[in-house]
């Protein structure tokens, strides 16, 4: 079994990532880390501890909370006023409400976090390991990935590899430049991506291929379990709000499931395709760019070292068939 650690920002198709790290046979789940992203940390984390109960987990995969603000940045709605240092927009990511929304429909938690930190849960954690042995899956902004980078740098050799979904090349949804993880908190992003951990980056570009459709959300209903209805409504209401701003999607009557992609391809790699082995930076220049995952994809004689596989496509077969195909097999459990 892989061993991985879930960090996430729970929202609906985080949730959607952490009933297939759960259910899936060929995952062990030791921990779900929750961060500030779709909503405020108390959200996600509370979220993160219904999708437990959902999938009857409680008491054997734990929830941590995480990090409640970024590292620097001041651009997240619900950053306090007085951490701000000038004035910035507010609300500025498209879509944030329909598409999440704060509570998933799922009833309220009777489990509790844990009492360690997200940081430094991951930090013991990743020490007691080998090497190589812990697979990290942040499905959300980086911020707990990142301050566990910098509180104990040995913890980097722990790391067999880091699936991210985040960035985006051509498709970009939380500013002209950049995607919404990313810019949430660029610079945790340029501290992981410089850490010399073997990255995969799970774009939009990539995502936006691995939709379901309403209709496959019907057969994934018709499996009749509890975690299979939620991935259900969770399709349902996402392909809602992806309704009101993206005409690509509405046409589809589809929605991406980013983060359960980012998953997949731990088992799968070839759900991802068009894979580039490069270097990318994030722009924390704090300009009109700042959030952007800069991938060079000139040949140069000399140079910077590649640091990423970042992925510009998705086969969107190879994706839903593994959705269906973990729910059907815990039914049949
Ligand atoms: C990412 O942002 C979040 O809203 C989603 O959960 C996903 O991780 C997509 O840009
Ligand atoms: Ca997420």
């Amino acid at each position: 079994k892989r061993k991985i650690i879930m960090d996430v920002d729970t929202g609906s198709d985080d949730a959607i990532a952490l009933v297939m790290a759960m259910l899936c046979e060929d995952f062990d789940c030791l921990g779900i880390c929750s961060v500030n992203g779709n909503v405020e940390v108390k959200l996600t984390t509370d979220n993160s501890l219904r999708v437990v109960e959902c999938c009857d987990k409680q008491g054997q995969v734990k929830v941590y909370k995480g990090c409640d603000l970024p590292i620097a940045s001041t651009l997240m709605p619900w950053t306090a006023q007085s951490l701000r240092p000038f004035p910035t927009r507010e609300g500025t990511r498209e879509g944030q409400t329909v598409v999440h929304g704060d509570h998933l429909p799922l009833p309220a938690p009777t489990i509790k976090e844990e009492r360690d930190s997200a940081v430094v849960w991951l930090i013991n954690t990743l020490l007691d390991s080998e090497d190589g042995e812990i697979t990290l899956v942040p499905v959300g902004p980086l911020t707990n990935v990142a301050v566990a980078m910098r509180a104990d740098p040995r913890i980097i050799p722990k790391i067999k590899e880091i699936f991210i979904m985040g960035g985006g090349h051509l498709v970009n949804n939380s500013s002209p430049a950049a995607e919404f993880n990313i810019w949430a908190d660029p610079e945790a992003m340029e501290i992981v991506l410089q850490s010399g951990c073997k990255i995969t980056m799970v774009p939009l570009d990539a995502t936006h291929q691995a939709y379901i459709t309403v209709d496959e959300a019907q057969k994934i209903r018709a499996i009749g379990t509890k975690p299979a209805q939620l991935v259900a409504d969770l399709v349902e209401s996402r392909t809602a709000g992806y309704g009101v701003n993206d005409a690509e999607m509405k046409a589809l009557n589809a929605a991406p499931i980013h983060d359960a992609l980012a998953l997949c391809a731990v088992l799968h790699p070839e759900c991802l395709k068009d894979v580039l082995h490069v270097n990318c930076h994030t722009d924390i220049s704090r300009g009109f760019a700042y959030g952007q995952t800069i991938i060079d994809r000139r040949v140069r004689v000399n140079p910077e070292p590649k640091n990423c596989y970042f992925a510009l496509g998705a086969d969107k077969d190879v994706f839903y068939n593994w959705v269906m195909d973990v729910l059907e097999k815990d039914k049949a459990k």
